[in-house]
């Protein structure tokens, strides 16, 4: 994020206002998890296929005894998903998609052959047990989340994230109309989140943070 907390521009394009270095410290914290969880809207916008393109990388999970790449899951409530984004061109890992019976039926057709469906009797996904079934259905116990700011809200007003790595890029946006880390909503979270810091690394005019979350 920049400096005044936003991770996007107000027209939401996508994210190229951190270093290689970033880019390569978001993809180390991806080829960590058991899977890797994205909301739809940075899907949509980003357009990325969630892949581990360093061979060393998969060479690592590979010896933790991990797949070579992570289970990819696409969230998303109302479930009008574009099977002709670039994720699903690639199968290099399975896509899992959590979303609910408001899911089109031609968008169910489009993706059957693509992607794992779980689809919620309620009008919202239940991200707890969208969890459980990770771990319980596909072994997953590490879940690394991209976002984006809507998805990252919602886990953290859940009390379901237990780390997160911040980058500050050296930055200013301004706008009000610009998303900070947790979107656009203007009401307070629930519950303040008190976070512990656990690492710092300065590279070049970045700052990358860990944070423990206290849940
Ligand atoms: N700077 C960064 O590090 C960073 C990281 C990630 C993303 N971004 C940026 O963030 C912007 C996108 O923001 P965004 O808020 O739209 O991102 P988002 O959280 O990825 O997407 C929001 C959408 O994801 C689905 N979703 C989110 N929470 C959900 C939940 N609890 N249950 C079910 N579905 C859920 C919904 O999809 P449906 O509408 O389909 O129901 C929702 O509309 C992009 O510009 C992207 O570049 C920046």
């Amino acid at each position: 994020m920049t400096m005044d907390g936003k991770i996007t521009t107000r027209n939401y394009s996508p994210v190229d206002f951190t270093s290689r270095e970033d880019k390569a410290h978001l993809i180390r914290q991806r080829s960590l998890g058991d899977a890797v969880l994205i909301g739809y809207g940075s899907l949509k916008r980003d357009n990325v296929r969630l892949g581990v393109p360093r061979e060393e990388l998969r060479d690592a999970r590979v010896k933790r005894a991990q797949s070579p790449y992570p289970l990819r899951v696409i969230v998303s409530n109302a479930g009008k998903i574009d099977n002709r984004l670039n994720i699903f061109q690639t199968d290099f890992a399975p896509i899992v998609i959590f979303s609910t019976q408001r899911m089109p039926r031609k968008d169910r057709e489009a993706l059957r052959d693509k992607a794992k469906l779980h689809l919620s009797e309620n009008d919202d996904v239940d991200l707890a047990q969208m969890l459980r079934t990770l771990r319980k259905e596909y072994r997953v116990r590490t879940v690394a989340c991209e976002g984006g700011p809507t998805l990252f809200r919602s886990l953290l007003e859940r009390g379901l994230i237990d780390q997160l790595n911040l980058t500050i890029a050296p930055w200013l946006f301004g706008g009000r109309d610009a998303p900070t880390l947790t979107g656009l909503r203007k009401d307070f979270l629930p519950k303040s989140v008190c976070c512990r810091l656990i690492d710092m690394r300065v590279v070049g005019d970045e700052c990358f943070l860990t944070y423990r979350i206290r849940n």
